[in-house]
């Protein structure tokens, strides 16, 4: 029965002659589970195949470099270059068609956006500029070039045919080379192709057209704004997708942003939903063919509104596809309450991208090891103990209780979610408040045993006598011993978040990472004047980078002040004191003192297992306090392996 919340999501559509079962798209997701010559390998099969299950009806696999010359953007990522790849990416696009979704590749090239320790020469670009991140010169492209690349372009849209994929589709977006050729920013040519910067974008998509015929439908990726000064404004792009249309495209996939601007098209969790779709409803005024729109679309719910109002003719999910390949067969069912929801933390996907690693998540750890991490039932139910209901030991009940053991969760507080929970407090932060309610119902669902606000006591286990105890039980807030440091006005970052206490106007927190950023957000948006304390010489450092950067921002436009390289002395009745680099004292007046400074692991029922000799499995922060990431995975593990 589909569910009646959606009357448009799960209409079919067409581009060209091409029938979608359905509006959702998964866009193209870099992976990185390539073999190292841009071979398809069995994991990156194994991995669309599963969204392809989910029931998505358009899947766009990841950028693939067009030449083994210039335009590889990651090692590990997906080649287009020979024909030697076409068998494995036929292999690809077949067992993404089997489950009845529509296959298409995306093709590009780096241009500046790469460097010489991954193409072996100097990056080249419309103009001999600096590469984003880094001092490296770009070579101009001389017109022989451009040429032989627009040729490039043509030759992978038709091996992307050959292969079979049902579409290509042209990445014009993110600071890629079509989009610096796009940009005033780094298109600074006087020839024909800097005095309309858009001639490169149409002739790639004419070459292609002529590559693959008229009927093989051809979508354009576009950056309706780069948000960067002297960058790709959306009046350009209106332009752009006007001409690009008009030369043979059959849709736009609007995205936003260039290489420096990741944010705003990886959007973190600290920006709302859905906030680029205003770009693809000012770009389908000027268009005749579909539209694709995309950024934070995770909710099914926002994806039916979009397309109601008419603003898109698609839509793509993509963090949300990752978090969850189920997600369109789910809510097509009503199970809104069953979709493991994508946190926008970019932990496993985009940041372990960046560190050159393979694409997983945070919230589902069997991304990109879909067949090595499946849950298998076990051979026998067992009594299985889960002490700790933070997210690592929710995922251990979840993942041991759907493998048919009877499991019982104890946690010490009136709910579930530990240290996590308490993270998820700040409006800002309401997409992982999410992933707990999540956790929390899925355990619900599968009738695990939930024990709340009981302290577990050893004694408990010769009571319930498990087959498997797993320890769970997380970390404190560590209180630094310094002088004065028990007086009633210093709180932990736990005590505010969660109400226990409430700060006073003039806040210091002391602690930089994360949770300290956090706080004093939390407290500045709160309208308290508050300044952050932090031994080292930046603060945020353990923040994801492409979160980071809005954290900062965000603090900064709240007025939140920084010390760096300072140290917390002393804690005197209405002041703090501190040190700086050069041993001198400060002191500074406050109201509170907020103490952020990590966290101690929480291992007195580990020592009382190991001094009864009892055999236990140990994950997440009681090991040793780490990120969220860890702990589901851990957790995970240890649920499939009991
Ligand atoms: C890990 C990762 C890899 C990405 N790789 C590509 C890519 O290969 N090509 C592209 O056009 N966009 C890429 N993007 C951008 C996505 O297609 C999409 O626009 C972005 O994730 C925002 O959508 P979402 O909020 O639904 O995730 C990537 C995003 C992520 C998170
Ligand atoms: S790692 Fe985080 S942002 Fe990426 S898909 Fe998973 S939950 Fe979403």
């Amino acid at each position: 029965m589909r569910s009646e919340k959606f009357i448009k999501l799960f209409e079919p559509f067409r581009i060209k002659k091409l029938s979608l079962k359905n509006r959702i798209v998964m866009p193209p997701m870099a992976s990185r589970l390539a073999l190292p010559d841009g071979t398809v390998s069995e994991s990156l099969i194994n991995y669309y195949e599963e969204r392809a299950k989910g029931g998505v009806g358009l899947i766009i696999v990841e950028y693939s470099y067009i030449d083994d010359k210039a335009s590889k953007a990651l090692p590990g990522q997906l080649g287009v270059y020979d024909e030697k790849l076409i068998p494995l990416l036929n292999e690809l696009a077949e067992r993404i068609k089997e489950h009845g979704a529509k296959a298409a590749l995306q093709i590009n090239h780096a241009g500046r956006s790469t460097s010489k320790t991954i193409i072996g020469r100097r990056p080249l670009a419309p103009s001999a500029l600096t590469v984003p991140r880094g001092d490296e010169m770009t070579k101009e492209l001389s017109i022989e070039e451009i040429e032989e690349i627009i040729e490039a372009y043509g030759e992978a849209a038709r091996r992307t045919k050959a292969a079979g994929f049902d579409l290509v589709e042209i990445h014009g977006a993110h600071g890629y080379l079509i989009c610096q050729f796009l940009s005033p920013f780094t298109n600074r040519r006087t020839d024909k192709y800097g005095s309309d910067r858009a001639i490169f974008a149409l002739e790639v998509v004419k070459r292609v057209r002529e590559k693959v015929g008229e009927d093989f439908p051809i979508g354009f990726r576009i950056s309706g704004d780069e948000y960067i000064d002297g960058g790709v404004t959306l009046e350009l792009s209106k332009d752009y997708a006007r001409r690009i249309a008009e030369a043979g495209a059959d849709y736009i996939h609007v995205s936003a942003g260039a290489t420096v601007t990741v944010d705003k098209f990886i959007s973190p969790m600290y920006y709302p939903p859905g906030g680029l779709v205003y770009l693809a409803q000012e770009i389908r005024k000027v268009v005749t063919i579909p539209v694709i729109t995309v950024g934070s679309i995770c909710d099914p719910l926002l994806a039916e509104e979009i397309l109601k109002e008419g603003k898109a003719d698609l839509v793509s999910m993509g963090r949300a596809l990752i978090a969850d390949p189920e997600l369109p067969n789910k809510a097509a069912e009503g199970r809104l309450e069953d979709i493991r929801p994508c946190i926008r933390c970019n932990e496993g996907c985009y940041s372990r991208l960046r560190e050159f690693k393979t694409q997983r998540c945070t919230v589902n750890p069997s991304v990109g090891r879909e067949r090595r991490f499946e849950i298998i039932s076990a051979n026998s139910a067992k009594n299985i103990l889960v002490v700790g209901g933070g997210p690592g030991g929710m995922e251990a009940a979840r993942v041991a209780a759907i493998r048919g053991h009877n499991v019982t969760l104890y946690e010490k507080e009136k709910e579930l979610g530990g240290q996590l929970r308490i993270a998820s407090i700040p409006p800002f932060k309401a997409d992982v408040k999410r992933f707990i309610d999540y956790l929390s119902t899925q355990i619900r669902k599968l009738d695990v045993k939930v024990e709340l606000g009981k302290e577990f006591c050893f004694e408990t286990i010769n009571r319930i006598r498990p087959d498997a105890v797993v320890v769970a039980t997380g970390a404190r807030p560590l209180i630094p011993d310094i002088p004065g440091i028990s007086k009633s006005f210093v709180h932990t970052a736990v005590d505010i978040l969660t109400g226990k206490k409430q700060s006073g106007e003039n806040v210091a927190v002391a602690g930089g990472g994360m949770v300290g950023c956090e706080t004093s957000l939390y407290l500045a948006q709160n309208k308290k004047n508050v300044v952050i304390i932090e031994m080292l010489g930046d603060i945020g450092i353990d923040i994801e980078p492409n979160s980071r950067m809005v954290v900062l921002r965000m603090l900064r436009e709240n007025g939140v002040k920084i010390m760096n390289n300072v140290r917390l002395k002393e804690v005197r009745d209405g002041s703090i004191i501190i040190i700086d680099r050069n041993w001198e004292e400060h002191s500074i007046e406050i109201e509170s003192l907020i103490v952020a400074l990590g966290s101690a692991p929480n291992r007195s029922l580990i020592k009382d297992l190991l001094d009864n000799d009892m055999k236990f499995y140990a994950i997440g922060d009681c090991v040793e306090p780490r990120k969220s990431i860890n702990a589901i995975e851990e957790g995970f593990r240890v649920g499939r392996e009991l």
